[in-house]
């Protein structure tokens, strides 16, 4: 019996490879390598609607920070299409302190392995506590000063409603709770999810060349999973040596050399709106950091033709989710 299906199966599937078109071999890479973005966080399912309603609140609260000039917004910003990041080169603080890294943006931030570049904060409510308290961003002197000016604004009533269970919950803790809480709704969608939806004509000619070339490049080594990135430490320059060696990465959070310079792989999603690049900002435009990675991490002198293919691909993930906040 087995040796008689066994032919007609072959003859079958050979016959079906042949009327594949390009398109869907091209769809069955992209659905095998990344997948499209989930359409929830890990760790919602007990975001309550009051908690994330707080949660947004807070992410545009000034009061949060020293000087009640900057909110998570600030360095973030997700309002009228924004990039989740703020398009310096570093990021400068509440007290006009310019930090030594780039922005990385909010979009998608809860669906990789750890945050920051230097994956310092195992998720997005170890997260909060950074920006708030960091004395080069919003430089809060203490964790009390958040809660006594929540309280002082009004805002406990809403910390009630968002933590019923709790009997003084307005406090330190709650306040990462319900900004992470508001985090995990920030998520995007882009015409490559489309594309691996089904949809043939979501993607140029041009944009799927390029998303051949990443592929045949290698670019997938490190940038994979839905998000094309956040699931992996890599040392920066790994073929050929990155020229600023100031930064240390995640060697300055654990004192081992043996990790100096490995960074977090960003991911790629939207990547074309969260401009400058590294964790430096030294790259200036997409295809400067495309020319750069290719370089430094591959070792390959990409053509233009192939920079401008790839370039094209990763304009193709821009966030197409209009997603608009009121200003708060
Ligand atoms: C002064 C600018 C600034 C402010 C204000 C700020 N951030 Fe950031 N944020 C940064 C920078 C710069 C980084 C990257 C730092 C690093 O990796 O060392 C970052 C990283 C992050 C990340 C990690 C993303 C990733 O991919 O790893 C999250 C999440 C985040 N911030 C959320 C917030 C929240 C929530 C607030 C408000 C409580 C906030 N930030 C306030 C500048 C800022
Ligand atoms: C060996 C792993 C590896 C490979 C292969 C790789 N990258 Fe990266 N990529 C990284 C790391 C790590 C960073 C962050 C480095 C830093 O900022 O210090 C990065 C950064 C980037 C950035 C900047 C993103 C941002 O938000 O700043 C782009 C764009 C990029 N890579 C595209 C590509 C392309 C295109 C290819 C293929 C030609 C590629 N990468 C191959 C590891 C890799």
């Amino acid at each position: 019996m087995a040796s008689r299906t066994l032919p007609i199966i072959v003859i079958f599937s050979v016959f079906l490879t042949g009327v594949v078109s390009a398109d869907e071999n091209l769809r069955n890479l992209a659905n095998k390598l990344f997948g499209t973005i989930p359409e929830t966080m890990p760790g919602s399912e007990k975001d309550t609607p009051e908690k994330i309603e707080l949660g947004e609140k807070l992410y545009f609260e000034k009061a949060l920070s020293v000087n009640k000039s900057q909110s998570c917004n600030t360095c973030h910003n997700i309002l009228n299409g924004g990039s989740g990041s703020d398009n310096l080169k570093t990021s400068v603080g509440a007290l006009g302190i310019m930090g030594r890294r780039n922005s990385l943006t909010t979009w998608n931030a809860g669906f990789q392995f750890a945050q920051f570049w230097d994956a310092r904060a195992k998720d997005l409510e170890e997260q909060a506590k950074f920006p708030l308290l960091n004395p080069n961003e919003m430089a809060l002197p203490s964790e009390d000063i958040a809660v006594k000016r929540l309280e002082e604004m009004g805002y406990l009533n809403l910390f009630q409603q968002a933590f019923p269970e709790q009997d003084s919950p307005l406090n330190f803790d709650n306040i990462t709770l319900a900004l992470s809480a508001f985090q995990r709704t920030l998520i995007t969608h882009d015409r490559f999810d489309d594309f691996q939806n089904g949809d043939d004509d979501a993607l140029t000619q041009l944009e799927k060349d390029g998303f051949q070339t990443f592929v045949v490049k290698g670019c997938n080594a490190c940038h994979n999973g839905p998000l094309m990135g956040g699931k992996l430490l890599i040392k920066m320059g790994l073929v050929k040596p990155y020229p600023n060696t100031e930064d240390k990465g995640r060697a300055e959070v654990t004192g081992n050399p043996a990790q100096n310079f490995l960074f977090k792989v960003p991911p790629l999603r939207h990547v074309a709106q969260t401009y400058p690049y590294f964790h430096d900002g030294a790259g200036e435009t997409l295809e400067e950091a495309v020319r750069d990675t290719g370089w430094h991490q591959l070792g390959i002198r990409l053509s233009e033709k192939e920079v401008d293919e790839i370039s094209a691909f990763l304009r193709a993930l821009n966030n197409t989710k209009k997603m608009s906040f009121q200003d708060k």
